[in-house]
């Protein structure tokens, strides 16, 4: 049993203890609401770490180029991808954006998500960047789903500095000296990312970045070796990252040093997006091996309009137990609480204990090793936030 007051739970464990202990404590049971899981498995709300939710324009015609043999950084080079979304988001309204931000959040909760992280990086100039990241508050505030936004002014460099020779240099001085004073006078933002990837930014443009991020107070979490060894692992446990996410292509080095700050003050979260390499046709990022170095694993959607189209967190666990041996366990944890210190909120979500958020799903599912069994299943009956009846299965 599960028992909630205002919007955080109270207590957590057999019926009959729980029930003796509110009494105990002055909460008369008759004061409380039913809600009858009838047998159904119950977890936290799903928390998604890893998200790009705000976007305009669409790229389906990508995965016809990749099946013919273009590569993500091809695509890129050649001014489609990130750029192509850019361009279609640059023009886009803040009505329009919000629009599709809740179309997309509304599925998310269906799927029993209930917090997620949420990056701007489709604006790379500072107007359309704060604009992503107000919208992203804001939606976070209509609710349901908490929303955390994220400031990734280096998701890619922008047509307006390609055309320069030092076009990467001089767009890493730009985030740093007119994007970043910004976006965190405007407050919105909690933490910054940055795209470290050979081809992309370099692991000493990304330290830049993100040390100037720290200095204003925000958080950090990188892009890191996502389709090559950029030493963005290694530079995610220098700098005490929250997370290092994709890690499709760690360095033993990287690993090592992740593992090291593992067991240290600060442990770098191994957020891990198997939906994205399952859609690029790539193998899946080394899971086991953070695992088995004590790395705490996250799983995320990496939504997003080109390398990850999915709103669904619970398919990315079936993904990741298929193709990365998680056990549904795991799976369920790096949905949960590992997930919720990844996105920054470990203290507030992820888990059902006394004093967090009340961010409960109730499955149609009797055992959890269903939940990623049911392969693309619609298993969620009912979801709780915030104490709230939020979605229910039909409604
Ligand atoms: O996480 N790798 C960079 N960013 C996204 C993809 C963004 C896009 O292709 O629009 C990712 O996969
Ligand atoms: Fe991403």
């Amino acid at each position: 049993m599960v028992a909630c007051w205002e919007g955080r739970i109270l207590g957590v464990g057999p019926r009959d203890v729980v029930e003796a202990t509110l009494e105990a404590r002055g909460h008369p049971l008759s004061r409380f609401v039913r809600l009858d899981a009838d047998g159904g498995v119950v977890t936290p709300g799903l928390v998604d770490p890893h998200t790009h939710l705000l976007f305009a324009g669409s790229r389906e015609r990508e995965l016809v180029l990749r099946q013919q043999g273009a590569s993500y950084l091809d695509i890129l080079a050649a001014g489609g991808g990130i750029l192509s979304t850019v361009a279609a988001t640059r023009a886009a309204d803040d009505e329009a954006l919000a629009e599709h931000g809740r179309r997309w959040l509304d599925e998310m909760l269906g799927h029993g998500v209930t917090t997620i992280e949420a990056k701007s990086g489709y604006g790379l100039d500072l107007a359309t960047e704060l604009r992503l990241l107000d919208v992203a508050h804001q939606l976070g505030r209509e609710g349901p789903i908490d929303v955390v936004p994220t400031f990734l002014g280096a998701h890619a460099v922008p047509p307006e500095f390609r055309s320069r020779p030092d076009g990467t240099e001089a767009y890493v001085r730009s985030v740093i000296e007119d994007q970043l004073p910004g976006v965190a006078a405007q407050g919105r933002a909690r933490s910054c990312d940055v795209f470290c990837e050979e081809g992309v930014f370099s692991a000493d443009q990304s330290r830049r970045i993100l040390r100037a991020a720290a200095a204003y107070g925000m958080a950090i979490r990188l892009h890191a070796d996502e389709l090559a060894p950029s030493g963005g692992a290694e530079l995610a446990a220098e700098l005490g990252a929250l997370s290092a996410d994709h890690l499709h292509a760690p360095s033993d080095e990287g690993l090592a040093a992740m593992a090291a700050a593992a067991s240290g003050p600060t442990p770098t979260v191994a957020t891990l997006l198997p939906a994205t390499t399952w859609f690029l046709m790539a193998d899946s990022a080394p899971a086991r091996r953070f695992i088995n170095a004590g790395v705490p694993v996250a799983l995320g959607t990496d939504f997003n309009p080109g390398t990850s189209p999915t709103p669904n967190l619970p398919l990315v666990m079936t993904v990741a137990c298929l193709e990365m041996k998680l056990s549904p366990a795991e799976a369920l944890a790096a949905v949960t609480i590992n997930a919720a210190y990844a996105a920054g909120v470990g203290g507030e979500a992820g888990s059902l204990e006394p004093g967090k958020l009340a961010d409960v799903v109730i499955w149609g599912a009797t055992d959890v090793h269903q939940l990623p069994y049911w392969v693309g299943a619609d298993l969620v009956d009912v979801v709780v936030k915030r104490g709230r009846v939020v979605h229910r299965r039909g409604a």
